[in-house]
């Protein structure tokens, strides 16, 4: 398979999360999102632990690879994401987040993601301050920048949490993607676009609608015109 690269800045992406999609069904979803025209697909990866849900491992990854040639962006909301992020990317993740919540050494943790030859991203969880990842940032190739509550979708967008995008933009410049995850839908799309993200993870404004590709379109015409 050729190697699916993280789309280069300097565009808008809209990212359907899984995280609403009917799970029985996902290599018809990941499909049906393709044909609107996305370019990644972002996996929420949950253990029970850091956050109050459980999704699915590197077993449907894997699987789901075979039906898909969409970049797949994993966002691990787990204690322990260097004991299994080999795991995901023998599965066929082409990127991974992590929470800067439960890494130490979040810049080893960069390199190693580099060295098996995928992109880094570092998240940050509303109640956690730019700060904490002020130093890093500049190491990824992405920043995620919670705006919801890590663990359910469906959940109301949080202000306060999208106001950090900009700080995060002014340090990371033009040359580096900033993700936003939670609560994007039409209203809340552009006001994120304006603080400078530009790859925008979206599940319930998705996959809660019957027409999964009208949806996407909606959410690009809202942000971009
Ligand atoms: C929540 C997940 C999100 C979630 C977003 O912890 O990280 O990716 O699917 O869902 P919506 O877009 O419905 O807020
Ligand atoms: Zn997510």
């Amino acid at each position: 398979m050729v190697k699916l690269r993280l789309p280069k800045p300097g565009t808008i992406e809209i990212n359907p999360s899984i995280l609403s999609s009917d799970f029985a069904a996902l290599a018809n979803e990941t499909t049906v999102i393709k044909q609107a025209g996305v370019k990644m697909v972002h996996l929420d990866i949950m253990d029970g632990h850091f956050v109050p849900n459980l999704t699915i491992g590197p077993p449907v990854v894997a699987k789901l690879r075979l039906h898909s040639n969409l970049f797949f962006d994993a966002h691990l909301m787990i204690c322990e994401p260097r004991k299994y992020a080999p795991a995901f990317v023998k599965a066929g993740v082409n990127h991974i987040t992590f929470h800067i919540e439960v890494e130490k050494r979040p810049a080893e943790f960069i390199k190693i993601l580099h060295d098996m030859d995928i992109t880094a991203g570092i998240c940050i969880n509303p109640e956690t301050p730019v700060k904490a990842i002020e130093k890093v940032a500049p190491l990824c190739d992405m920043v995620l920048v919670m705006t919801v509550h890590s663990g359910f979708g469906g959940q109301k967008f949080i202000h306060y949490a999208a106001k950090k995008i900009h700080t995060v933009r002014k340090i990371v410049g033009p040359d580096i993607r900033v993700e936003v995850d939670g609560g994007i839908d039409v209203k809340t799309a552009p006001i994120v676009v304006g603080y400078g993200a530009d790859t925008l993870v979206a599940g319930h404004a998705i996959f809660s609608k019957k027409d999964r590709i009208a949806a996407i379109k909606a959410l690009r015409k809202a942000c971009c015109g």
